[in-house]
């Protein structure tokens, strides 16, 4: 069942989705050489705390820290530990707050120092893919559109799109109906409704799709040892169009 939420709903997922970003873009500044996962994970649980809210992922599931940190091959769910960054990975940090019984979900893909080229390119192709699910977003679309253009983007990009994994609908839920997937067919798929609030979150490799699990049976890597990326918002679909809950920035204004 596609959950619709009130008003007063509503204006919780606004505010434990707000708490996601500002935890994310606390954290970016930490992220540099020398650092550790574990030292990323504990500032983010301190903060989420600190401001009232539960860090989402502890326990769930028994994942046994507060964030999810992915660097390099690391396509997702990867387990903050005592991992230094160095200069040219690329991590991707996910931030899910529990705050007034409602989560929000945000993730980025972050440079640690100086960028590669091959870093960048898959940074870039992945944000792109998320720009452009959001966009295509509409009362009376389907969930099959997202999709449609983030698959045809990453091809286009000589990218692949992570098919084991996919955004979802979030509220009371971590993970609620529907499924949204960041591959598909246009029209295809649930009515894209007012008052659905749900997670696109693409996770794009710059080699082949296939991945598989790490002996921690949480994390997840590219088979073919290539970059992947990911970029995450929390979104309500409004009368009109949308609102990217997680977004501080007014970049989808
Ligand atoms: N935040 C992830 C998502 O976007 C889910 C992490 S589940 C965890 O859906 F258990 F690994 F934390
Ligand atoms: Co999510
Ligand atoms: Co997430």
């Amino acid at each position: 069942m596609i959950t619709i939420k009130t008003p007063e709903e509503i204006e919780k997922m606004r505010a434990t989705s707000r708490l996601a970003a500002e935890t994310l873009r606390m954290i970016e500044s930490h992220v540099k050489p020398g650092t550790t996962t574990d030292t990323l994970n504990d500032i983010c649980h301190q903060f989420i705390v600190d401001n009232g809210a539960y860090p989402s992922p502890l326990n769930y599931r028994g994942f046994p820290k507060s964030i999810c940190t992915s660097v390099n091959q690391q396509v997702c769910h990867g387990i903050p530990g005592d991992r230094v960054l160095r200069g040219g990975d690329i991590i991707n940090v996910d931030i899910t707050t529990t705050l007034d019984g409602f989560h929000g979900d945000t993730s980025k893909t972050l440079f640690v120092g100086k960028p590669t080229p091959k870093g960048s390119k898959i940074v870039r192709v992945a944000k792109e893919c998320l720009d452009l699910g959001i966009r295509v977003l509409r009362p009376g679309g389907h969930i099959g559109d997202i999709g449609d253009v983030i698959e045809r983007h990453a091809k286009k990009n000589r990218c692949s799109v992570v098919r084991e994994y996919c955004g979802h609908g979030i509220g009371r839920q971590f993970h609620e109906e529907p499924s949204v997937l960041h591959y598909g067919i246009p029209g295809s798929g649930a009515e894209i409704r007012p008052g659905m609030t749900f997670t696109i979150e693409p996770m794009i490799n710059l080699g082949k799709a296939p991945i598989k699990h790490m002996p921690d049976k949480w994390t997840v890597v590219t088979k073919d040892h290539s970059l992947s990326a990911q970029f995450e918002h929390t979104i309500l679909i409004t009368e009109t169009g949308y609102e990217v809950l997680t977004d501080l920035d007014g970049e989808y204004v």
